[in-house]
């Protein structure tokens, strides 16, 4: 007969295994569901172009307390159009586009360089709202660059020159020494140049759709889509939820 002891440590298996899992206590994800009881979005209330109805729900998503409301989450995809998902975060927006920041040697980077399209999401879910921006991405120019990298912290200037984001690593301590070698050459106080290999993206919007949750899944979903017959230079449409 097995002793307590012995019979923990000899590996289940498999099958057991998962049995074991499933005794195990969790969410059951299928009853998990939120009743959206929100007020609607509807077309007299949008503002006559994307950016000023992003504008008022920036706003509202920050007076809500909604935790980095600026996070999104970055989608492109490469040559082959096989997609890929990050969170960014935006650093700003005008009827231009919005733009974030970011290593032009990620993997983003070079997914961007081959296929310049991309799609944003904004994951307001504490308001039941979500924001999808897609179109066309474009480098911003130096000066812009130059400008918002002064504005960061020196740590995170430093930071930026010693990771050559997405590619592999042996460990942390060779990144650890190549901040520590920087931190040498840049003491605090000391300038610090922008890396050639960073800078910002703008995603020039070619439609902007804004998702509100309404009740029985009955959900508004209206979106701006280019337009340059259409007076403001953008027309809606409200897609089935
Ligand atoms: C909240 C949050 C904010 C982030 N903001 C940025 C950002 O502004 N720029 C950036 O390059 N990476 C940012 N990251 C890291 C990216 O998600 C990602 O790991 C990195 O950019 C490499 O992505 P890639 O390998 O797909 O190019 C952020 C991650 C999180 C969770």
């Amino acid at each position: 007969m097995q002793t307590p002891d012995r019979a923990q440590s000899t590996p289940l298996p498999p099958a057991t295994r998962i049995l074991a899992d499933e005794a195990r206590p969790g969410p059951d994800l299928a009853v998990m569901r939120k009743h959206y009881t929100h007020e609607g979005l509807v077309e007299g209330d949008l503002a006559a172009e994307p950016m000023g109805q992003f504008t008022q729900w920036f706003h509202d998503a920050d007076e809500a307390g909604v935790v980095e409301p600026n996070a999104m989450v970055l989608s492109t995809a490469d040559a082959e159009g096989r997609p890929s998902s990050r969170t960014v975060l935006l650093k700003g927006f005008d009827a231009r586009g919005f733009v974030f920041f970011t290593n032009y040697g990620s993997r983003k980077g070079t997914e961007l360089a081959v296929n310049p399209y991309a799609a944003l999401l904004f994951p307001w879910v504490a308001l039941a709202r979500q924001v999808i921006v897609q179109g066309r991405v474009e480098k911003v120019g130096r000066d812009e660059t130059a400008a918002y990298f002064r504005t960061r912290p020196h740590g995170s200037q430093l930071g930026a020159w010693a990771s050559e984001q997405s590619s592999p690593v042996a460990s942390r301590e060779v990144l650890e020494q190549r901040y520590a070698d920087l931190e040498r050459r840049y003491p605090e106080g000391e300038g610090v140049p922008v890396p050639p290999f960073w800078g910002g993206y703008r995603v020039v919007p070619e439609s902007v759709e804004f998702w509100q949750g309404r009740e029985n899944r009955l959900h508004d979903r209206l979106r701006y889509l280019v337009d340059p017959a259409a007076p403001a230079g953008w027309r809606v449409e409200r897609l089935c939820p």
